[in-house]
């Protein structure tokens, strides 16, 4: 399967903390790929890097054919219209309905003036999240789980092509993780789109991902499938995998 997104050579310090130190990786089109690693290891950074909320220090970036490092900022901003992303708060605006939360990036992203046509594919998108009709609720009378299938709903209001999950189940209860992560695998399989999961929450990501790439230390130390990060002899992974898969046995 073609990459949908390529990184070479990816460089990204804060004064003297290199974070990210020489990250290359390769994202399947339509793939369900969860970039793993430790607490403060680089990950948010990472994603950051590739939306454009940070500017690389050196490194590639292609989206498809287009070289996203070798564009305008203009054209870049268009390019990264293909990309979707929720984050972990969910980040609804408190004083805007759920309607309203939904509706804003076609209105002033896109400047959609059709009222009826985004009205619309808001109710249309709140069924498919399975909460039809919640169009007139704040976002402080949702519980936590709501928030953030709301959150992905409005990811999916742009249509994007990639979307990104940054630590989609971290601190939620088991029946909610489960939940969210029903809709990332939703998501990836019945609409179509690519998926990338970041997260600490490795049994979500062996449960759910098709590919799992490990972040250390400023490095991808591993990048395959998830039967294959089990049998690595990375002392490393091994020691993380560990640790994370005990916990779940207590
Ligand atoms: N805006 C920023 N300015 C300076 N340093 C930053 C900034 N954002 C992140 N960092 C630093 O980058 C490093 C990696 O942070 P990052 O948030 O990417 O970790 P993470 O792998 O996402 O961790 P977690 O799993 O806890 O979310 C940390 O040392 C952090 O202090
Ligand atoms: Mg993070």
């Amino acid at each position: 399967m073609a990459a949908i997104i390529r990184i070479r050579n990816l460089v990204k310090a804060f004064g003297e903390n290199r974070v990210l130190r020489d990250v290359s990786l390769e994202i399947p089109e339509k793939s369900l790929y969860a970039i793993i690693g430790q607490s403060g290891t680089g990950k948010s950074v990472l994603l950051k890097t590739v939306l454009g909320m940070f500017e690389a220090d050196s490194g590639r970036i292609w989206f498809k054919d287009t070289e996203l490092t070798a564009l305008s900022p203009r054209e870049k901003n268009r390019i990264r219209r293909n990309f979707g992303y929720s984050f972990q708060n969910a980040a609804l605006f408190d004083s805007m309905t759920v309607g309203e939360n939904l509706s804003f990036p076609l209105q002033e992203v896109l400047a959609i003036k059709d009222r009826g046509q985004i009205n619309k594919k808001v109710a249309e998108l709140l069924a498919w999240i399975e909460l039809p009709g919640i169009e007139c609720k704040w976002p402080d009378e949702l519980s936590g789980g709501m928030r953030k299938r709301v959150g992905v709903a409005r990811a999916l209001m742009m249509n994007p092509q990639v979307l990104f999950f940054d630590e989609p189940t971290t601190g939620l209860d088991p029946v909610l993780s489960e939940t969210i992560n029903n809709l990332v695998t939703r998501v990836n399989r019945e609409l179509g789109i690519t998926c990338v999961m970041i997260t600490h929450d490795i049994p979500s990501a062996f449960r759910i991902a098709d590919r799992i790439a490990f972040l250390d230390q400023g490095y991808i130390i591993f990048d395959g499938k998830p039967e294959e990060l089990v049998r690595s002899d990375h002392p490393m992974i091994k020691d993380f995998l560990r640790i994370s898969f005990n916990e779940l046995r207590i």
